[in-house]
């Protein structure tokens, strides 16, 4: 199996992974990538109809969220939970500074080596502060299971390998925390993303997205983000959305599961 990834983009990677080495080498970990992703990913079923009771967190999550003592990235983190396992192959769409990334590596590495995360930013600042949060973070077999790329996401359903099915791609939109703000997602590209992502994620699967409106292009990308969970059919598809009523600059949660 091979890799969609032309050369350049490798190398830059592997330059993240020598500066990360550099950066976090008191920790005496290291970045590599991998180049053979597995395709034989057990066959789960993991759906939301037998969600009940709540899988351990995410019920607290929710209700930590609802009392506005628990962030919106908190609860998508819960809500992965239920989602993925172990060897799973899963998208990071927006890595930033690495925080979801970690937090997908810990569902899917385990002692099969076949889960797959694959990271992208359109800044290589992100990608750098990524690859040295997951340097500081994992250790050297969890970091294995990890490529990042320095990528526009409306191109991700180009990377995974045809074969491979994919259990949640995640969007943390907006801009990078503590990095340039004028640099955000943007409508455009984020509904290509979610067309790409609907189109390679598995069935049980997930798309997450949390919209951060407060940013000058971020009422737009909610929208638009709401226009296509809302398009999707209820056949394959059940979306749904969580949003603080009389806080209008809060990040939304807009889930998209497939049946
Ligand atoms: C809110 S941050 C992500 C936070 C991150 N997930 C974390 O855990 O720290 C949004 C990121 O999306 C990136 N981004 C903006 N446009 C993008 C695009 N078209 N493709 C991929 N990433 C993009 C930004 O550079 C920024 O780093």
């Amino acid at each position: 199996m091979s890799l969609r990834v032309p050369p350049p983009t490798s190398c830059r990677w592997m330059g993240y992974a020598s500066s990360c080495v550099r950066r976090a080498k008191e920790a005496k970990r290291h970045f590599t990538c991998f180049s053979n992703p597995s395709s034989s990913l057990p066959n789960r079923n993991a759906s939301i109809s037998n969600g009940f009771p709540l899988p351990g967190g995410l019920e607290d999550q929710m209700v930590g969220y609802i009392f506005g003592r628990r962030r919106a990235t908190d609860v998508a983190h819960s809500v992965w939970k239920h989602v993925v396992r172990e060897g799973d192959t899963v998208v990071d769409a927006t890595c930033g500074n690495g925080h979801d990334t970690l937090a997908l590596v810990k569902l899917v590495a385990g002692e099969s080596g076949r889960g797959r995360v694959y990271g992208m930013d359109i800044q290589e600042d992100a990608l750098r502060s990524t690859s040295c949060f997951l340097g500081q973070s994992l250790i050297t077999q969890e970091m294995e299971l990890v490529k990042l790329l320095p990528m526009c996401h409306s191109k991700l359903a180009e990377i995974v390998p045809e074969d491979a099915s994919v259990r949640l791609v995640a969007f943390n939109l907006g801009y990078l925390p503590g990095g340039d703000k004028a640099i955000t997602t943007k409508s455009e590209t984020t509904r290509l993303a979610l067309e790409a992502a609907g189109s390679i994620i598995e069935p049980g699967g997930l798309i997450s997205t949390v919209v951060y409106v407060g940013h000058p292009n971020g009422r737009e990308e909610f929208e638009t983000v709401q226009a296509f969970a809302s398009g999707l059919s209820t056949e394959n598809w059940v979306c749904c959305k969580l949003q603080m009523l009389n806080r209008p600059l809060a990040p939304v949660l807009i889930f998209m599961f497939k049946r």
